[in-house]
């Protein structure tokens, strides 16, 4: 269980900070709220203690024996300000500690993570640009808000992400606290990363299909590792039934040639391509144009043709200076044979990384925890034991660290 501060700033988001208050409480951590006075505006201090099942601390005065301005900052595994408005921004960036909770922004030694929301031009002007890069360079993650729907009539950026994309985010930094140096550097900036996610279907009549149990989690924690550290990602998603992360892009398909597709079109001029999906390997020759009918005692033959290899296609036309990573779920007799089983399809695919797992014996799959290793073709990159995120964010670290040679060979 780790101790996360819930700071909220007065801003009409508020309200969703008790939705993600919720999903920190039902993940099990303990969660004490800091409210600012103008925070109160909006939701009631009652709310707070109800919803964390702790005391809610508002000031520098109350509790003085406590001495909260100090212990709670000290104390905490995690920071998360939500929403933190231009006004929190400005204080937090200078240092200012006129209330309980920039005083514990001040005693934090842990990663902290800002969640702006406010109205488009406030978080475009100059003034709030300069605040949000002063905390970054000081190591602060400050997520980018959504774009969409604001207090009013009008949309744009500013709107506070979903809680549930908060709280992976959060989930990421506890489960290792080094990813919060990434995050506030933005090191994909200017990049584009293309991820596939999902499991595609291949349709036997109008009504059913050839598919997979894939969910899409491990594309999507790779899209949401790369937008948070400021890339441009498009996410490629074969029928994914979980919301997009914010700051997202997504393209859904339903079939390997779809997906075929759009990944193609996608990473011509990508910096990245992370092939997560599992697409079918095969597809009915021909595909029923009326629902198949059960005649007799008959059972059913259906005639299967080979879909594309996306990934193969991808790494053999694959322009100078892209990384193209895939994956392969193994099942090995032990690590040597994994190893020599994700050399194989390494080389096989063409591709500069591979995300290589062990599956045997039911391993991974439905997991919240993975164990994975990252293959090159100079051997092994990085071994890596985690969370989806903890894996999203060595994989990135991997593309981005591909030595020339290895983004640049035929
Ligand atoms: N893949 C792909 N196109 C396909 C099938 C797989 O791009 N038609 C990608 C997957 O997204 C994954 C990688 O290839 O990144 C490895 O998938 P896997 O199913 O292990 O590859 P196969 O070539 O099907 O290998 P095997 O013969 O071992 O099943």
């Amino acid at each position: 269980m780790s101790r996360i501060v819930l700071g909220v700033s007065g801003g009409i988001a508020a309200y969703k900070a008790c939705l993600l208050l919720r999903l920190f409480a039902e993940a099990g951590h303990d969660v004490v709220v800091v409210p600012t006075r103008n925070a109160l505006e909006f939701v009631g201090e009652t709310t707070w203690a109800a919803l964390s099942g702790n005391p809610v601390h508002t000031g520098v005065f109350s509790d003085a024996e406590q001495v909260p301005h100090v212990r709670l900052g000290r104390e905490a595994d995690l920071v998360v300000v939500a929403p933190a408005t231009a006004d929190l921004l400005s204080r937090a960036a200078t240092g200012r500690a006129d209330d309980l909770l920039t005083n514990v922004l001040l005693t934090a030694g842990c990663p902290v993570l800002m969640v702006p929301a406010m109205h488009t031009e406030m978080w475009l002007h100059p003034a709030t640009r300069a605040n949000v890069a002063t905390l970054r360079s000081r190591g602060v993650v400050v997520m980018e808000p959504a774009d969409g729907r604001l207090t009013g009539p009008d949309s744009g950026p500013g709107r506070l992400p979903e809680p549930e994309d908060i709280e992976q985010l959060a989930l990421g930094l506890l489960a290792d606290p080094g990813v919060a140096a990434r995050l506030a550097a933005r090191d994909l900036a200017g990049r584009k990363v293309v991820v596939s996610a999902g499991g595609t279907r291949e349709a036997l009549d109008p009504v059913r299909y050839l598919g997979n149990s894939s969910s899409g989690r491990m594309g999507l924690a790779v899209a949401r590792a790369a937008a948070a550290r400021g890339a441009e990602v498009i996410a490629v998603t074969a029928n994914v039934s979980l919301p997009l992360p914010s700051g997202v892009t997504g393209v859904p398909v339903v079939s390997t040639a779809d997906l075929a597709e759009a990944m193609f079109a996608q990473a011509a001029d990508a910096d990245i391509v992370v092939m997560a999906a599992a697409p079918a390997d095969f597809t009915p020759r021909t595909p029923s144009a009326s629902k198949l009918k059960k005649s007799g005692q008959h059972g059913l033959t259906v005639d299967f043709t080979q879909t594309t290899d996306v990934l193969r296609t991808l790494a053999g036309r694959r322009p100078d200076g892209q990384v193209v990573v895939g994956f392969a779920a193994e099942t090995a007799a032990d690590g040597e044979d994994l190893l020599e089983l994700g050399r194989e399809k390494l080389a096989r695919k063409g591709c500069q990384l591979l995300v290589l797992n062990d599956v045997s014996g039911g391993k991974v799959f439905g997991a919240a925890a993975t164990e994975v290793v990252i293959l090159s073709a100079d051997g092994v990159v990085a071994r890596v034991a985690g969370s989806k995120s903890v894996v999203a964010h060595a994989i990135l670290d991997a593309a981005l660290n591909a030595t020339p040679d290895e983004r640049n060979a035929e």
